[in-house]
């Protein structure tokens, strides 16, 4: 690329961040991640897709903390932290995550790579190694345009469709608590009500993938109803919807789909 293209394609990230924070506004997704770290307190934290390591930093010290990707571009050391340069799937196939950690997941941020069919095989494996308290946060779940979020990345800034991650989970897992953050560039979603048995999403994961797969932003722009609720990007409005805790109707939310993931 020569240096006029490399300038042009940085005005036009920079122009589109600009415009994302005027539709978002509020503080962006590293300051709520970390909010929701200084919320929760987790004991660990695993992280799919870490790049330079800046959302990985948002952990508290005393965490301990697990980041996976295929390339990793860490410079620099971080306290209590296992870096696995593997793409998630292979990482899954070759570890098990109760055994690194010596406890279940208590947070975990998937960020890796930006197709929706990823990112539910990532969200799979987390919940096999969830409890009750454990969070799993989608990063990407508010689609910018169409360009942006394409399969394909043409552009350097880029969702990819991921926002089709968050819908099926609406759809298809009902009893999961699920909320979007409205922070900037494009969203984070809070996931919680976790069941580390449940296997309906890995059985119709075939079938998601085809159902799913060409669905474009118009789509989205047409059904966003469906999409998880949302809340501005406050802290207030993190930390309350993560202390509102609803056990017993969580448990009684999982026996229901344990007995439709039987009945189907
Ligand atoms: C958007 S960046 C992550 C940014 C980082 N979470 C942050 O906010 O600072 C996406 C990262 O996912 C990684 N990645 C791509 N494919 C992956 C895969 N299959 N499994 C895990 N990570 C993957 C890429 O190498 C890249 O570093």
């Amino acid at each position: 690329m020569d240096a006029v293209d490399e300038a042009q394609r940085k005005a036009q990230r920079d122009e589109q961040l600009a415009e994302t924070r005027r539709r978002l506004p509020g503080p962006g997704y590293y300051l709520v991640l970390r909010w929701i770290h200084e919320i929760l307190r987790p004991p660990n934290y695993v992280e799919i897709g870490v790049r330079k390591g800046v959302s990985l930093r948002m952990a508290l010290e005393g965490t301990r903390r697990i980041g996976v990707d295929p390339s990793p571009m860490l410079h620099t050391e971080y306290p209590d932290t296992r870096i696995f340069a593997l793409p998630s799937d292979e990482f899954f196939a070759r570890h098990d995550l109760d055994d690194l950690l010596g406890a279940k997941v208590a947070l975990a941020f998937i960020d890796g790579l930006h197709l929706f069919e990823q990112v539910l095989r990532d969200f799979v494996h987390l919940e096999r190694h969830s409890d009750p308290a454990t969070v799993i946060l989608l990063h990407d779940c508010l689609p910018f345009d169409e360009p942006t979020s394409r399969r394909e990345q043409t552009m350097d800034f880029y969702s990819g469709d991921v926002w089709k991650a968050a819908l099926a989970l609406r759809r298809r897992r009902p009893e999961l608590e699920m909320m979007t953050v409205r922070t900037a560039p494009t969203g984070l979603c809070m996931v919680r009500g976790l069941d580390a048995g449940s296997r309906r999403l890995e059985k119709e994961l075939p079938e998601i993938v085809s159902a799913y797969r060409d669905l474009d932003f118009d789509y989205y722009s047409a059904h966003r109803a469906e999409m998880p609720p949302e809340i501005p990007s406050d802290r207030r409005a993190v930390g309350d919807w993560l202390r509102r805790r609803s056990p017993v109707a969580s448990r009684e939310r999982r026996q229901d789909s344990r007995i439709a993931e039987a009945a189907s």
